[in-house]
């Protein structure tokens, strides 16, 4: 089930990069002997057997999908080295490495001159985006759509900046209403648009946002942490692929290539559209920067050491599969998102169950029908217990009832959110799977649904 056929072409990188090392004294390194590697790495593949399956295309549950093969031997490859991104004194290739990918990325956003690095994940690189629009708009608001990643608000206490929430519409994008409306009163320094957030995919509508910052002179922070990659999708519907096309005028931009760019955890990627930003970094450092006057990442990052192997990875993955559009990577997410509205579309003509929206990027929304949304958020719980008995994983999640208020019919309104069931559908493989997680969501709805009457 696990992939190991390319762990020969591991064992080959490493010969040729000891190689690059062949001119140094011999010396005899102290690894344990092989019998008790064997034993306690044995020991740790049977605690890892204590997992979901996240490789598998039954795993349809949250955010998570296992890195490209060529992802992971590229860091286990770095791994003999174990650079250090901080400065060039600890990982020399591989911070060079790190400034080619993180220029794709920015390309994909048609960025040429810029700031941006990669950083720990989604949370680090928005603490450092906000960090940025805290230093040029001083105690003004920080504003972010209920459904914003949590982060946004734990952030700015972090930051000790102010933090409003603005109400999402009934697609779970940012009310452009309430946003108005909040900027009317003023002191508003940064609005966070999410394009594409945790719980529903849903995009933020970016090109209406511009427009109000025209009038207004707010800082714009996009938190594609998630969504970001779509801007390479053919498939998405008019508001979503004209917030991407509009992306590139944010002032500052996330996107988590360990989320839907293929790489291990630890990959996040902050990227701002000044590179003037650089100097609000400043800093001495009494210990690094010594092994050359070229720019060191550490200068312009806020975390110290990082894992150049993150970067290795990252840069193997796109010499692989390059960022563009049509292109093999872009494809798998077109494929993901294609898996999503095939499930849509069968919940949607299926009465055992009530569908949200349609799908903005790959994450589906639903629950059960049922006499009232009390009894919905029960059965959903009941739903996700028994598929995963079947080895069908899905996530649950508490929405706002709005989001499914075309589709209740006499559903009760007894309570304001519904526990739903999602889908996260990242995997380029659930479309041909699709056909199987139906019919294995469907005899589990079958079997709850019976019990119940
Ligand atoms: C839109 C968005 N922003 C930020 C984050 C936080 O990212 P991380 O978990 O990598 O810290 C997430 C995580 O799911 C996210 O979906």
């Amino acid at each position: 089930m696990l992939d190991q056929k390319s762990l020969s072409a591991l064992r080959e990188a490493v010969k040729k990069l000891d190689d690059g090392f062949a001119a140094l004294p011999a010396f005899e390194s102290k690894a344990p002997s092989s019998e008790r590697l064997a034993e306690v790495l044995n020991a740790t593949a049977g605690r890892l057997q204590d997992n979901y399956p996240y490789f598998h295309p039954l795993y349809a549950g949250q955010m998570l999908k296992p890195p490209h093969p060529v992802a992971r031997l590229a860091y286990a490859l770095a791994m003999w080295i174990n650079p250090n991104n901080h400065a060039l004194d600890g990982g020399r290739a591989t911070s060079a490495m790190e400034k080619e990918a993180v220029a794709e990325i920015a390309g994909m956003f048609g960025w040429k001159n810029f700031l941006g690095h990669l950083c720990g994940g989604g949370t680090m690189a928005n603490l450092e985006a906000l960090w940025v629009a805290g230093q040029l708009r001083p105690a003004k608001k920080i504003l972010a759509s209920a459904q914003a990643h949590y982060t946004h608000g734990r952030i700015s206490g972090v930051l000790q900046l102010p933090f409003e929430s603005v109400a999402c519409d009934a697609l779970g994008r940012m009310d452009l209403n309430a946003l108005a409306n909040r900027l009317e009163r003023g002191d508003v320094g940064t609005v966070v648009v999410t394009m594409g957030t945790t719980a529903t995919g849903s995009v933020d509508p970016m090109p209406e946002i511009l427009t109000m910052r025209a009038k207004h002179g707010f800082r714009i922070h996009a938190d594609a942490a998630y969504g970001g990659y779509f801007v390479l999708a053919r498939n998405l519907e008019k508001h979503t692929s004209q917030a991407f096309a509009q992306i590139g005028e944010a002032d500052s931009i996330v996107i988590d290539p360990h989320k839907h760019g293929l790489q291990p955890y630890g990959c996040g990627c902050v990227l701002f559209r000044d590179p003037g930003v650089g100097r609000l970094y400043k800093h001495d450092s009494p210990y690094t920067y010594f092994s050359s006057s070229e720019l060191h990442l550490g200068e312009i990052s806020l975390e110290c050491s990082r894992p150049g192997a993150a970067a290795a990875a990252l840069w193997a993955t796109q010499k692989l599969l390059p960022l563009r559009k049509g292109g093999e990577f872009a494809c798998g997410l077109e494929l993901g998102r294609k898996a999503a509205l095939a499930l849509f579309e069968k919940l949607q003509a299926d009465e055992r169950f009530v569908t949200a929206f349609a799908p903005e990027l790959d994450i589906v929304v639903f629950v059960p029908r049922a006499g009232s949304a009390g009894e919905a958020s029960a059965l959903s719980r009941k739903i996700f217990e028994a598929a995963a008995k079947r080895d069908l994983h899905m996530a649950v999640a508490e929405l706002p009832i709005v989001f499914w208020e075309n589709n209740l019919g006499t559903m009760k309104r007894d309570r304001e959110t519904l526990t739903c069931l999602r889908s996260v559908l990242m995997k380029p493989e659930q479309f041909d799977w699709l056909p199987r997680i139906w019919e294995l969501l469907s005899a589990s709805a079958k079997d709850v649904l019976r019990a119940r009457n």
